[in-house]
């Protein structure tokens, strides 16, 4: 018979990781609660406030408020001053809190959170069959989630970054390409090309009805929906011929069958078209990924609760997930037909892998 001896310290320790974690759950509902209620933007200005200024400003209860910024305080969002009984938000923090405007802005992802609480009967029901879950069955606080956060990086590194690093797609786009979008969602990325590249023209396809719906609404909003069309259509069912190029956003490891989408988008491409895809940071095998990748363990959640049953619930079911790697993404990129493909650009979230038909 063995003994194992247990290390005490190390047990203290790994329980106080656990209960970190277990705070920043507690702290994510805590978040959506300072965003919804405009808690955070009232504090943007670094001005001190007492609990009642602020229930004073936003429009809240002054008990409730009390309760949240000492929530805050503890977890050092915002700094406490016993003398005055005032918090304040350093501007530091407000930068990745107050605004989605912010290139640092994170406060988009916390709704992420209470999604994914949302769904976890549903997840349990499908590891005990192996089915999938369409993205259409999340809650819907995921596609606003998917949206805002995501929508930063697309702001910070699209236009600027992305495209220039490209081979000749700038050029295109700013003499007139066409442009398909596959799995546009709500069309953050396809909205922000349309506005810098007046001479081009946009289609996004998404399965998801609901977000098409909004992505129209937004090109709307965003004054370009006479060379924007958002449709619902499947990345093996759009029928655009001569395309210039064809862009996957965070949408590529999602599908079920993506060596039948990257068949159909060579189909679909001009011979000098460029297939683009835009897919979450990671390494080419789990040790590199967990060594490396900075949003590893917030990304295996979301692959497990969202990416890998949306592509389990469709036809082939390959299920990538959102940590496939390029090697990974390289081999089915080749599967169906592509040349020339390269790791064009990265960012800290994101790598973007060019290729052609
Ligand atoms: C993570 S979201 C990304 C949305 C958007 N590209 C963005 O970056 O904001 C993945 C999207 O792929 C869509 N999708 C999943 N399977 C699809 C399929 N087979 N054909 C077309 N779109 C699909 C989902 O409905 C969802 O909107």
């Amino acid at each position: 018979m063995t003994t194992t001896t247990i290390d005490m310290e190390r047990v203290v320790a790994f329980a106080q990781q656990v209960g970190a974690m277990l705070t920043g759950g507690a702290t994510a509902a805590m978040m959506v609660v300072g965003d919804r209620l405009g808690l955070y933007a009232a504090l943007a200005d670094g001005a001190p406030a007492t609990p009642g200024q602020l229930a004073g400003a936003t429009g809240t209860s002054e008990r409730y408020v009390r309760e949240w910024l000492a929530q805050q305080a503890a977890v050092g969002f915002v700094r406490f001053d016993p003398e005055s009984g005032t918090f304040r938000l350093p501007s530091e923090h407000a930068a990745v809190l107050a605004s989605d405007e912010s290139p640092a802005s994170m406060i988009g992802a916390a709704p992420l959170i209470s999604g994914l609480h949302r769904r976890t009967d549903e997840l349990l029901d499908a590891f005990r069959t192996g089915e999938g879950i369409p993205w259409s069955a999340q809650d819907p606080a995921t596609f606003e989630s998917v949206e805002r956060f995501f929508g930063v990086g697309y702001r910070t590194n699209l236009v600027p970054e992305w495209i220039p690093a490209l081979s000749g797609v700038h050029e295109k786009l700013t003499a007139g390409a066409r442009v398909v979008d596959v799995g546009c969602g709500r069309g953050v990325p396809v909205i922000l090309m349309a506005a810098a590249y007046p001479a081009s023209e946009f289609v996004g396809y998404d399965v998801h009805p609901a977000s098409v719906e909004t992505a129209r609404r937004r090109a709307a909003d965003a004054g370009v929906s006479e060379r924007v069309r958002f449709e619902i259509g499947h990345c093996h069912g759009y029928r655009d011929q001569d395309v210039d190029v064809i862009t996957f956003f965070d949408a590529f490891h999602d599908l079920g069958d993506p060596v039948g989408a990257g068949l159909h988008a060579r189909q679909a491409l001009a011979e000098d078209g460029t297939l683009v895809l835009v897919e979450p940071m990671a390494g080419d095998d789990l040790a590199t990924t967990l060594a490396t990748a900075p949003m590893a363990a917030i990304n295996f959640a979301a692959s497990t609760f969202l990416c890998t049953p949306n592509s389990l619930s469709q036809p082939v079911g390959l299920a990538l997930g959102s940590q496939a790697g390029e090697a990974r993404l390289r081999k089915v990129l080749e599967e169906a037909g592509y040349q020339g493909i390269r790791k064009a650009s990265t960012s800290d979230f994101h790598m973007v892998i060019e290729a052609k038909p």
